[in-house]
């Protein structure tokens, strides 16, 4: 059998090179590689082949197999590139037609729904400001006051480069860069890329994204952020959602808070999403501590303003009730493909 088996594909080799167009690749196909062909029929009498020898000559079919599907393969491709070619030369070829697309991407979840937020935000007013993923120690903390000593700086495990900058670990770094780039008034907010040296599990990845949301006017309150928020909300899940605010810490806000929504899920009966509370953190916020605002020559006196670190993983993962952050970058199309 074993002969048969290599004689086969010496000569199914050969007749392969002999194929000149896709009638004979098909003739190949059918002789060599389909249900009736010959590599199919060797394979029957495999039965009449003595038990201890079984695996062997059934393995060496099998390669066989797959070596002849890959040649065909790749003779497909290049008869049909010397066929495109010719049908170019000979000007039979229009290649300004849209072509066929059986199998169109989309946008991934977070890009839809952060492209989602900008719009809102756009329609009350609001810039949409851009920064860089690798920051300085003056963006990421001196200026949000938190100095080199400041117990903050740990609580965020920061991936320090060689050279002394940092991936930043909020987007809160671009409400410095707007504030020094723009004069208040001023309204806007950084979608982005953030980074963290977490342990990764179900709702920790190293890599998320945030928005950071800014607005900086005259005689600014709680009142303005819990309304903006609370159109935002609305817009996203389109429906009115509730609102608390509870006390929070974060150094360049003064007070700040958390901002936690009524769970969607089960709304706000209590469910495992919400651990039995009826309630979700969502939002870290709060007015912008002076010090922030004199670190960008804004004047404390004059001007206040609010500031708000939405997680845009975590908005999608209430969306559509993800229950692993791990999943978005997978590269599981299984998942990506469902949205
Ligand atoms: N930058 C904070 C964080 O990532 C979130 C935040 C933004 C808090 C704005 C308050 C105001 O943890």
């Amino acid at each position: 059998m074993k002969e048969k088996l290599l004689s086969l594909k010496e000569l199914a080799m050969s007749s392969l090179k002999d194929c000149a167009n896709s009638a004979h690749l098909e003739e190949f196909r059918l002789k060599y590689l389909s249900k009736k062909g010959e590599l199919t029929s060797v394979l029957k009498s495999l039965k009449d082949v003595a038990p201890e020898l079984r695996p062997a000559m059934g393995q060496l079919a099998n390669e066989i197999k797959n070596t002849l599907q890959k040649e065909f393969n790749e003779f497909q491709d290049k008869l049909k590139k010397a066929d495109i070619a010719k049908q170019l030369n000979e000007g039979g070829l229009d290649v300004t037609l849209p072509v066929a697309n059986d199998m169109p991407g989309h946008l991934h979840p977070i890009t839809q729904i952060q492209r989602e937020i900008e719009d809102i935000f756009r329609g009350m007013g609001f810039m949409v400001f851009d920064g860089p993923q690798v920051e300085d120690e003056f963006h990421n903390f001196t200026a949000l006051n938190i100095p080199d000593w400041h117990p903050a700086r740990d609580s965020q495990d920061t991936f320090w480069l060689n050279d002394g900058n940092l991936l930043r670990s909020h987007t809160s770094s671009v409400q410095i860069r707007a504030m020094q780039q723009f004069t208040p008034p001023l309204r806007g907010i950084a979608p982005g890329r953030v980074f963290r040296n977490e342990a990764i599990d179900a709702s920790h990845e190293a890599c998320f994204y945030q928005v950071e949301g800014l607005y900086i006017d005259k005689n600014i309150s709680v009142g303005n952020l819990i309304h903006t928020m609370k159109v935002m909300l609305r817009e996203i899940f389109k429906k009115d959602v509730e609102v608390r605010l509870r006390p929070g810490f974060f150094p360049f806000v003064e007070p700040g808070f958390e901002l936690d929504i009524s769970c969607l899920i089960c709304k706000g009966k209590g469910c495992s999403v919400c651990k039995q509370s009826g309630w979700v953190e969502l939002c870290p916020c709060g007015l912008v501590h002076p010090n922030v605002l004199k670190h960008c020559n804004i004047d404390p006196d004059i001007w206040s303003g609010f500031a708000f670190g939405l997680g845009m993983d975590r908005l999608v993962m209430m969306r559509y009730g993800i229950d692993d952050i791990r999943h978005f970058h997978s590269g599981d199309l299984r998942f990506i493909r469902q949205f």
